[in-house]
């Protein structure tokens, strides 16, 4: 990737505490590279340009790739969010977390239901990389209460996720993924000094894709988001950095 990829300047630390509000609103854009080879990959980072600086890598991509994609990404200047949501015993977490922050990611998710020592062995591994950012998924926004329920969960989907995110900050998580309906809850009940991202952000106006509920990113800032994470709207417009630099504006009234 370093070849044809050009270098951005580097779009410097995480902001581990979340509070963004007085910075380049390029910070909270996360660009989703839901691709399935470098060569797209590729495709989409040159399009958007210096109009990004953080890309998530997913299980798609990584599986399809390895690590030599994050390694590219990383080469080049951008900041890479590595979303492989682990949720493992806490030795096998742990080790991955080294293995991902020797790759040099900015972010990455663990499941917050893997429990307070994955959490922490997660948060300790991260500590080799001090900028690094463990991020925990509460509940995937794919499921609901009576999903719950048959698994054995107790309590709304709310409660569920309010529970699972202060299990994952007392455990030294930087931060959760959520919706924005949930950023607004987290916010109210948690406080301010973590992070939060929060997919399904659309601007006003394009195609919705598979996404249920979605918001724009303004919404998903005033909702109480830190990064917002946008896939499609970006990686398949016609043109992805004036695609982004509409969303950095509207981030940024
Ligand atoms: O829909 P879009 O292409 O913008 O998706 C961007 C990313 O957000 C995807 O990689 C997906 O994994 C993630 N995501 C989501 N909705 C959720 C949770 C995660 O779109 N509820």
């Amino acid at each position: 990737m370093p070849t044809t990829l050009p270098s951005v300047p580097h779009g410097g630390p995480s902001d581990r505490s979340g509070d963004l509000s007085n910075g380049d609103p390029r910070q909270r854009l996360i660009v989703a590279l839901d691709v399935s080879t470098a060569a797209a990959a590729r495709k989409i980072v040159a399009a958007v340009g210096d109009s990004a600086l953080t890309y998530k890598v997913g299980m798609q991509l990584y599986t399809a790739e390895g690590p030599q994609v994050v390694r590219d990404l990383v080469a080049s200047g951008r900041r890479v969010f590595l979303d492989l949501k682990y949720h493992d015993i806490p030795t096998t977490v742990g080790a991955a977390v080294t293995e991902a922050a020797s790759l040099g990611v900015s972010m990455l998710t663990v499941h917050a239901a893997g429990g307070g020592k994955m959490l922490r062995a997660a948060v300790d591994a991260a500590n080799a990389r001090p900028e690094l950012v463990v991020l925990a998924v509460t509940v995937l926004t794919s499921m609901d209460g009576n999903d719950l329920d048959k698994i054995g969960v107790r309590g709304t989907v709310e409660d569920t996720v309010v529970r699972l995110a202060t299990i994952a900050l007392t455990n030294g998580c930087q931060g959760v993924v959520a919706s924005a309906r949930e950023a607004s809850t987290l916010r109210a009940e948690l406080g301010d000094k973590f992070v939060i991202v929060t997919p399904g952000v659309r601007p006003a106006g394009s195609a919705v894709g598979d996404q249920v509920r979605v918001v724009t990113p303004a919404e998903a800032v005033a909702s109480g988001a830190s990064y917002i994470v946008v896939g499609r709207p970006i990686t398949e417009a016609a043109d992805p950095a004036a695609e982004a630099r509409a969303i950095l504006g509207q981030i940024s009234q």
